[in-house]
């Protein structure tokens, strides 16, 4: 290699870094109940990120039954430290929480409290994280409340609420039976909103 080859080829080594990164997006939802309705949609939100160049990983149901964050007490269930640590190397979130007397379950709201982990990080709480918000309830007026209970909680957490959120009415046809999207009005949400998580951890990852 010649001295003036240096520089160029170190330029093409860093492009092809920069062109391998794939942002990790993580994803947690749903209920005690596998396949619920919010658990589905995160799903099908991470299936969205992994179209537009994500890698992903899934925290739902029994992943995210974790004891009650209690901050006085160290001890962490190995599933609790699994989902800190997903969330300590991530680059954007997908969070869907059904709507629970107007506003997040404690499951999903406990799971979000055990962020409080990542406090002294170099990164810390979520942030410079995009966060797709979705709230499944059956009926309008619980979606919109729990939307913005949800990125309330995300804007305390330093987190970054994509400008789309989902709110999903679980009374209207969502799902289809096998588990694909029903509705076209919602897939095209899922699409937009797995689209703006990944695009956001693109852009901040290029300002590092
Ligand atoms: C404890 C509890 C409280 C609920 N509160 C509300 C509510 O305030 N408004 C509403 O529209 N739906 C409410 N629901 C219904 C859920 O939000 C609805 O079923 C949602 O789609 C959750 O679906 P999933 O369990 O399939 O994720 C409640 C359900 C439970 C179990």
């Amino acid at each position: 290699m010649t001295t003036s080859d240096a520089p160029t080829r170190a330029g093409a080594a860093a492009t092809q870094e920069a062109e391998a990164w794939r942002p990790l997006v993580v994803g947690l939802g749903g209920t005690t109940r596998a396949n619920s309705s919010s658990e589905r949609a995160v799903r099908a939100v991470l299936a969205e990120a992994r179209a537009a160049g994500a890698e992903t990983e899934m925290f739902a149901a029994d992943q995210i039954e974790f004891p009650m964050y209690a901050p006085e007490r160290p001890a962490r269930v190995p599933h609790a430290t699994a989902f800190v640590e997903a969330v300590r190397r991530c680059d954007g979130l997908v969070v869907a929480s059904p709507g629970y007397h107007g506003s997040l379950s404690g499951l999903v709201k406990n799971a979000l409290d055990y962020v409080e982990d990542l406090r002294d990080d170099e990164r810390p709480y979520l942030h410079g994280r995009a966060v797709g918000c979705v709230a499944c309830a059956y009926g309008w007026q619980a979606t919109t409340t729990t939307l913005v209970a949800l990125r309330a909680v995300v804007h305390a957490l330093r987190g970054w609420p994509t400008p789309f959120g989902i709110a999903m009415n679980s009374a209207e046809p969502v799902f289809a039976d096998d588990g694909s999207i029903a509705s076209e009005a919602v897939a095209g949400q899922v699409r937009l909103l797995g689209q703006q998580v990944v695009e956001f951890a693109n852009a901040f990852h290029a300002t590092r």
